[in-house]
Formats: structure tokens, C-alpha cells, sequence
């Protein structure tokens, strides 16, 4: 098996006194897709944070190819270039049209070729089904376009790593797999991830492995197979459970007639 890409060893993270990452290692290796889950605010979007250097940690220590990466500030831009994210809330900036937002990295970040970019740029649109949407201003794009644009946009800085922390959450429903399409298609490419999402579908199709984060820590790491169909802990279990609502609601409301207690 190939070393890790990512090491991430024992960090703490607190907010206020608070520990918000309480002890969490993990590794990934090349071309594997990690998914994390678990309820609002037990640290999902903290630990991306950390990863790629957008918050310090407390203790503990970041590995990205075997070089310490965590209590860095010296040379925190070159980490993030190896490391892509890509947020819930489009970051498109407004008065660019979408050509000059996936320019703006590579040409001015990393000093490639303006016509070498845009020929990529432009492949790469076509590959997320807009390549006519090159010369528009962000405004004119759905929220799924615009996530589709800030993948390729991420994708183009050719990182090691990719951090998507809840990319569909804003989006209407009708968009959501539009833009997890994209993420199923850079999953079979190789390209190694950590996601973050609330999709659980999603997860199961894309994961090659699950950790579910609860309170500060990993409770739970399984295969998806293990994960959402015989889960390991309880927790883990009401946690999968709260998404099933919606499928049972029916066959819920049939039992609780016959079992009052239901
Ligand atoms: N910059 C911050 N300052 C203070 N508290 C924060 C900050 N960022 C996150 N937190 C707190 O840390 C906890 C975990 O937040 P977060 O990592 O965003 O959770 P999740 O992404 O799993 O919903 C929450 O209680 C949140 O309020
Ligand atoms: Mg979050």
C-alpha cells in the first residue's frame, strides 16, 4: 500500500476553553475518498480547517507527505496550494467573469501561462457541462453551476488533496446531484479527497471510507458498507437513523398505530 498522503496525529483544537477537536488522528492515502460525518458542531468544518491551515491547532501535528505542515506561517501559502477546498457557500469573486475567477490562481498564485490555463480551464468546463458559462459573470449561474465552477477552479491549482466541506448544504434540492456528479467523476479520476457532507447516498456511493466524528472525536471508522448498514455504535446508529425520516415517515406512522408505544 502507498504511504499517506495526509497524516493528521492526535490534534486538539479548543474554541474559548472549549475543545472542539479532541484528539483526532487520521491518514489518507492516494486516491482514496474519506468521508466525514456526523451531527452539526461536533468539528467536521474545524478539522478541514485545520488541515489546510485556515485555523491553527492547539496540539497534535499535520503531516502532508511525511513534512510537518501544522505550526507553519512562514510557508502556509505553498501548503494550501497542495491542499484544494471548497466551501458550502460559493466564493466566486462577483465582478470576474468565471474565466478570470479559474485564471486568477494559476496564472497570478502559481506563475503558469494565461493561453496554457485557459486551455484547461475551458476542458475542464466542458468536463462539468459549462463550458459555455466561460465568459459570464457569476451572477448569471444557479448555485449548482457556481459550485461546479468552484471545483474546477480548485481542480485547476492541481492539488495533492481536496477538501469539500458541505459543498451541496445551500443548494436547492434540484442541484445537489449536478454538482456531486462532479465529485463521483473526480472520484474515479484519482483524485484523493476528504469530504465533508450531509448527503448520506452521496457518501455511501463515493466513500471509500467513513469516520464518523462526534464531539470532538472519531467514534467510528468503517468501510460505507459497514457504516450505513450495521454500524458500529449506537450513536453512529441514531445519527443514520434521523436520516431515514423522510423513506419511513409511512411505514412509521403505520406501526405506531398498531404500537402506541412506538
Ligand atoms: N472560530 C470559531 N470561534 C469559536 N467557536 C467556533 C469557531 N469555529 C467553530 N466553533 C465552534 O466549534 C464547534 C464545532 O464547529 P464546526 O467545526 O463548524 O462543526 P461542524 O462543521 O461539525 O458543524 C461548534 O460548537 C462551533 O460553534
Ligand atoms: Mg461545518
Amino acid at each position: 500500500m502507498s504511504e499517506p498522503i495526509l497524516r493528521v496525529q492526535d490534534i486538539r483544537k479548543s474554541f474559548d476553553g472549549s475543545g472542539v477537536l479532541r484528539g483526532v488522528s487520521l491518514e489518507i492515502r492516494e486516491g482514496e475518498v474519506v468521508v466525514i460525518v456526523g451531527p452539526s458542531g461536533c468539528g467536521k468544518s474545524t478539522l478541514l480547517r485545520c488541515i489546510n491551515g485556515l485555523e491553527t491547532i492547539d496540539s497534535g501535528e499535520i503531516r502532508l507527505h511525511n513534512e510537518v505542515i501544522s505550526g507553519r506561517k512562514k510557508d502556509l501559502h505553498l501548503v494550501r496550494q497542495k491542499i484544494g477546498m471548497v466551501f458550502q457557500s460559493y466564493d466566486l469573486f462577483p465582478h470576474m467573469k468565471v474565466m478570470d475567477n479559474l485564471l486568477l490562481g494559476p496564472v497570478r498564485a502559481l506563475g503558469r501561462p494565461r493561453e496554457e490555463v485557459e486551455k484547461e480551464a475551458l476542458q475542464m468546463l466542458d468536463r462539468v457541462g459549462l463550458r459555455e458559462k466561460a465568459d459570464v459573470y457569476p451572477r448569471t449561474l444557479s448555485g449548482g453551476q457556481k459550485q461546479r465552477v468552484a471545483l474546477v477552479r480548485a481542480m485547476l491549482m492541481n492539488p495533492e488533496l481536496l477538501l469539500l466541506d458541505e459543498i451541496t448544504a445551500a443548494l436547492d434540492p434540484e442541484m445537489v446531484s449536478e454538482v456531486l456528479n462532479v465529485v463521483i467523476d473526480l472520484a474515479r479520476g484519482g483524485m484523493t479527497m476528504a469530504i465533508v457532507t450531509h448527503e448520506m447516498r452521496f457518501a455511501e456511493a463515493v466513500a471509500d471510507r467513513i469516520l464518523f466524528l462526534e464531539d470532538g472525536v472519531i467514534l467510528e471508522e468503517s468501510d460505507p458498507e459497514t457504516f450505513f448498514h450495521s454500524p458500529k455504535t449506537e450513536r453512529a446508529a441514531r445519527f443514520l437513523q434521523s436520516f431515514t425520516y423522510a423513506s419511513r415517515r409511512d411505514g412509521a406512522e403505520k406501526q405506531s398505530k398498531n404500537n402506541p408505544q412506538g
